[in-house]
């Protein structure tokens, strides 16, 4: 694909980022889970160079980003139950799959032709704004190459994508640090744990949540398994190594946080195994993570780092 040059725009130039989105160019955009890489959703020539600029597979469907549940049912059907979770949870870390309206107006490669949609009301004002700004829904995926580490930074999108995107809009770090939870809204079930603790969503629905995570099921959130993968081979449950990554006492390389604190240490994680792939060495070692919390999430993200390569 033809050399890019990547502009990198800051908070103010928001209306320029605006308007490439309209135009179809791909702008990387902050939303407090992860950096997206956003494309006009009702484009389908932009969604296809979302594709093309990650080398994601085509049949791996795109969340939708849009700045409140008003637009977000302009494009899909909320029940009472998918509305209550909108409700409970957006702006926030959460992403619901809906079933499409019948006149949603998205291209067909945003869904991979299913006849849901995963939809996403981001918290960080940035990313709103922008959102406002475009006024049309915005397909993006982490601004990642497909199967990489998703960026924290926007010095980690350019790391993977400069040159094969139009802009990053620069809003410094996310403050989650992991992608949104996926959650089909009804029947509700978790396809993917993410920035939402599932504990919050099993109190707000009284109920214990469904897992729905398997990679083989079709409904499940493009599970392959290898993803999130640094260059250098991770080792999971390890008590020390050359390349460590801690967490809490068992100190390391790096320290996801030294005091046990889930969030710090998932807003720690993608950026650490970033720098430790960057030092000598080929495997990355990995203190235990407790899986009450955000641990859910990073557990999964790391099992990924760590899978088999395909
Ligand atoms: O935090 C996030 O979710 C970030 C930011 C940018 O919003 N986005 C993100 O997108 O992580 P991505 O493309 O890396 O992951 C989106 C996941 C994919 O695994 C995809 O399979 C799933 O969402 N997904 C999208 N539409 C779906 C649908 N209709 N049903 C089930 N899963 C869906
Ligand atoms: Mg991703």
């Amino acid at each position: 694909m033809p050399q890019l040059a990547t502009e990198v725009l800051d908070p103010p130039a928001l209306e320029r980022a605006a308007e490439l989105l309209r135009a179809g160019s791909l702008v990387a955009f902050p939303t407090e889970t992860v950096y997206g890489l956003g494309a006009d959703a009702t484009n389908g020539t932009a969604v296809a160079k979302v594709y093309e600029a990650k080398g994601r597979p085509a049949f791996n469907p795109l969340i939708v980003h849009v700045p409140s549940l008003v637009e977000a049912e302009q494009l899909a059907i909320f029940d009472d139950t998918a509305r209550a979770l909108a409700q409970a949870f957006w702006p926030g870390p959460v992403s619901l799959v809906v079933p499409l309206k019948p006149d949603h107006g998205l291209s067909s490669l945003v869904t991979a032709g299913l006849d849901t949609v995963a939809i996403r009301v981001p918290a960080q004002p940035l990313a709103v704004a922008l959102l406002r700004a475009v006024g049309r829904p915005v397909a993006a995926p982490s601004a990642n190459p497909s199967g990489a580490i998703s960026p924290t930074t926007a010095a980690h999108v350019l790391d993977g994508l400069g040159g094969r995107i139009d802009a990053v809009l620069d809003g410094g770090p996310c403050a989650v640090g992991l992608e949104s939870t996926i959650l089909r809204a009804s029947p509700p079930a978790l396809l993917r744990p993410g920035g939402l603790p599932l504990e919050a969503v099993e109190a707000a629905l009284g109920t214990p949540l469904t897992h729905d995570t398997s990679p083989d099921t079709p409904s499940a959130p493009g599970q392959l398994s290898s993803h999130y993968a640094p260059d250098a081979m991770v080792l999971l449950n390890q008590s020390d190594g050359p390349l460590m990554v801690g967490f809490g006492k068992v100190s390391g390389t790096r320290n996801l946080s030294p005091s046990g604190d889930l969030r710090e240490a998932a807003a720690n994680l993608f950026a650490m195994l970033r720098e430790l792939d960057a030092m000598p060495g080929d495997v990355i070692h990995v203190a235990p993570i407790p899986m009450t919390g955000l641990g859910l999430a990073i557990n999964d993200r790391l099992a990924r780092a760590a899978a088999p390569r395909g």
